[in-house]
């Protein structure tokens, strides 16, 4: 078995490692403090490829694989989780959902744009009474022969507001249960389409979430994804890899706060020594580190499964839980190590202290995975 990455890899990480640090933190806390969308971030790296890096070429996308994602995800995640959010939901469910499901059409006509970052998509489930119980879909999308039209609210939806290009799952056949629900492509601007009001958040400030109101909009039915009926599982199966591109983004988290406290413990003196010489320093760095190793593991093993072809729903689940977690815990402790100092901005792990917490709810809750890991582990 072998751990190493390849040079190509290794090129991919130190890419986005270097922007992330030229160009992603500068002006990360005042984004945060005043929920500044990072307009111009996103446009460059939608310019390196970052916005379709698993997209075929032949779509406008970097055609690269899951490994490369995740490793990419982590370094823009270590500074700016609000970029990394904005950069997973174009990546894994949105240019996903449309490569792998999609017709040549809506490829041509939404996939390209969004691979390429010249448009920003976003992907619309969640409901008002509709969060981790996603078959209760209230949102209809009526069949008038030609068109839909679509109508209801869907809440939480991160690039609510700078989307250009919305995956909203609707209802068709409330008889039919999870199997009368779809996926439509949704243009922003549409008759009838309202982005409502931007959320204040905890953490993640930078990126916006929106809730979205539709009232009449005509769909056109070339705009459904796939059979009739297919929209929960596209939708689950969507987000099976969404939760790898989480995972990655709360290894980032914990990364980024760890090297953060390590470096800090390393110059700050107490008691006559720098405080990394003392052990109640050393064995919470010690604990920090080994979480994230073991993160980093099952997220590498989640994308491994992904580019082999193997089932990746259990291993992406258990990447999520596991490094969300982690994410938590390594940031409260990188706080409490600068002391102080941590519960000032200027030091940025207060931010990914905030950040963090929303891994463990969106793209599934901590428990929304443990449902999928323990039904999968009473299937086999
Ligand atoms: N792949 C393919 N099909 C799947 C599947 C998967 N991963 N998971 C379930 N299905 C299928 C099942 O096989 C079943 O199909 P059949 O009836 O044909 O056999 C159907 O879907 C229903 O499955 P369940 O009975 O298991 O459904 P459930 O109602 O018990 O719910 C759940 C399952 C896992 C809890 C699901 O509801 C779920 O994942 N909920 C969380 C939703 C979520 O993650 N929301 C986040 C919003 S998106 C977001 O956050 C994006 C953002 O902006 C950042």
């Amino acid at each position: 078995m072998d751990f190493s990455l390849s040079e190509e890899h290794l090129m991919i990480r130190d890419a986005a490692r270097d922007f992330a640090k030229t160009e992603l933190l500068p002006g990360v806390i005042e984004r945060d403090t005043h929920q500044k969308f990072p307009a111009e971030q996103v446009k460059k790296m939608g310019e390196l490829g970052f916005m379709g890096m698993m997209v075929d070429p032949k779509y406008g996308g970097g055609g690269m694989d899951t490994i490369s994602y995740v490793l990419a995800m982590e370094e823009l995640s270590k500074i700016d989780a609000s970029c990394s959010v904005v950069m997973s939901v174009n990546n894994s469910l949105v240019c996903y959902g449309l490569q792998k499901y999609g017709t040549e059409d809506q490829k041509e006509k939404y996939l390209v744009p969004l691979a390429t970052g010249a448009k920003l998509g976003a992907f619309c489930l969640s409901e008002p009474e509709a969060g981790s119980d996603a078959t209760s879909q209230r949102t209809s999308a009526i069949d008038k022969g030609d068109h839909y039209v679509l109508n209801g609210t869907k809440n939480w939806i991160t690039n609510g507001g700078n989307a250009d290009y919305y995956l909203v799952i609707a209802q068709t056949d409330r008889e039919k249960g999870h199997h009368g629900i779809n996926a439509f492509i949704v243009e922003k601007g549409w008759e009838g389409f309202e982005i409502g009001p931007k959320e204040d958040k905890l953490g993640i400030r930078g990126s916006d979430t929106h809730t979205l109101n539709f009232n009449d909009v005509k769909v056109p039915k070339e705009n459904r994804i796939g059979e009739d009926g297919f929209g929960f599982k596209f939708a689950m199966k969507t987000l099976s890899g969404g939760r790898i591109g989480i995972a990655s983004q709360a290894l980032g988290i914990a990364a980024g706060a760890y090297e953060l406290a390590r470096d800090y413990s390393k110059i700050r003196k107490a008691f006559g020594t720098e405080i990394c010489n003392h052990q109640a320093i050393a064995f919470k760095l010690a604990d920090m580190l080994t979480q994230i190793e073991a993160s980093r593991h099952l997220v590498m093993k989640a994308a491994w499964d992904k580019d082999q072809g193997n089932n990746y729903d259990l291993s992406g689940a258990m990447a999520k839980l596991y490094a969300s977690q982690t994410a938590m815990n390594v940031t409260v402790e990188a706080v409490q190590i600068h002391g102080g100092n941590g519960y000032v901005k200027e030091y940025h792990v207060e931010r990914l202290m905030r950040d963090a917490k929303i891994t463990q709810i969106y793209e599934g809750t901590s428990e929304i995975q443990k449902i999928v890991i323990s039904r999968g582990l009473l299937r086999d």
